[in-house]
């Protein structure tokens, strides 16, 4: 996983003018205001933001890139956020919402803060196997765009995902040996997200 980022972006992360750190507080309105922009203001009855609610966040994993500009207030260039949930009987993580600001778009920014997160998720999940073993992650998106870092999409009628939802938009990574072809072959499907009241 190694996305190729623009020039002009490499220096701007090389000077530290670009910088990924994790989601704090303090960053919630303009997080906000970027999702706004990106999805519309009514993002929140969204499928994807229907089931996030029934997950558990993670928030090590969710991050912003600040585009720092001298004494200039820091600006979110883009935004992504992890959560984690139950299928069957495993546990893997919801990616979303991701979101890159109008204009920083088009230079590789999402591809990168999706390899960077991700690479963090699989390294944590090694390092704790037993609390972190997350074995793929589930997102909806467009295929075009998330099959560059890998995502496929999920067979369908494998998930009971919240309707409505476009199931050819249900896209999975596997980040551990026993992903979803594996936990498909060895559970009644459709597999159930979360357990009523799941919260890790
Ligand atoms: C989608 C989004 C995160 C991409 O961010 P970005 O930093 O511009 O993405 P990258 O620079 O890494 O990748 C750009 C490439 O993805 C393509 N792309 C962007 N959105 C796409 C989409 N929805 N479907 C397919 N391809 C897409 C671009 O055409 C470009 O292709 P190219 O490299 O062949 O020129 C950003 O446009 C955004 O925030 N959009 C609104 C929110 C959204 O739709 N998020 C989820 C996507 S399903």
């Amino acid at each position: 996983m190694n996305p190729i980022l623009s020039s002009s972006l490499n220096s701007a992360i090389a000077t530290n003018q670009l910088s990924l750190t994790s989601f704090k507080p303090l960053y919630v309105d303009q997080v906000s205001g970027l999702l706004d922009a990106a999805f519309g203001a009514d993002r929140h009855n969204k499928s994807s933001y229907k089931l996030r609610e029934t997950c558990q966040d993670i928030p090590e994993l969710s991050q912003v890139v600040l585009h720092n500009d001298g004494d200039k207030p820091s600006i979110i260039a883009a935004t992504i956020a992890f959560s984690q949930m139950q299928v069957g009987n495993a546990k893997a993580l919801l990616l979303g919402p991701l979101a890159v600001d109008a204009n920083f778009r088009g230079q590789g920014l999402g591809h990168y803060l999706m390899a960077a997160t991700i690479n963090q998720a699989i390294a944590r999940a090694k390092v704790n196997a037993k609390a972190d073993r997350w074995q793929f992650i589930i997102l909806i998106g467009d295929l075009d765009y998330y099959a560059k870092i890998g995502f496929k999409r999920v067979p369908l009628g494998a998930l009971d995902y919240p309707q409505p939802t476009d199931p050819n938009r249900i896209l999975y990574l596997d980040i551990a040996n026993n992903g979803l072809h594996n936990l498909m072959s060895q559970t009644k499907l459709p597999m159930l997200l979360n357990k009523p009241n799941f919260k890790g």
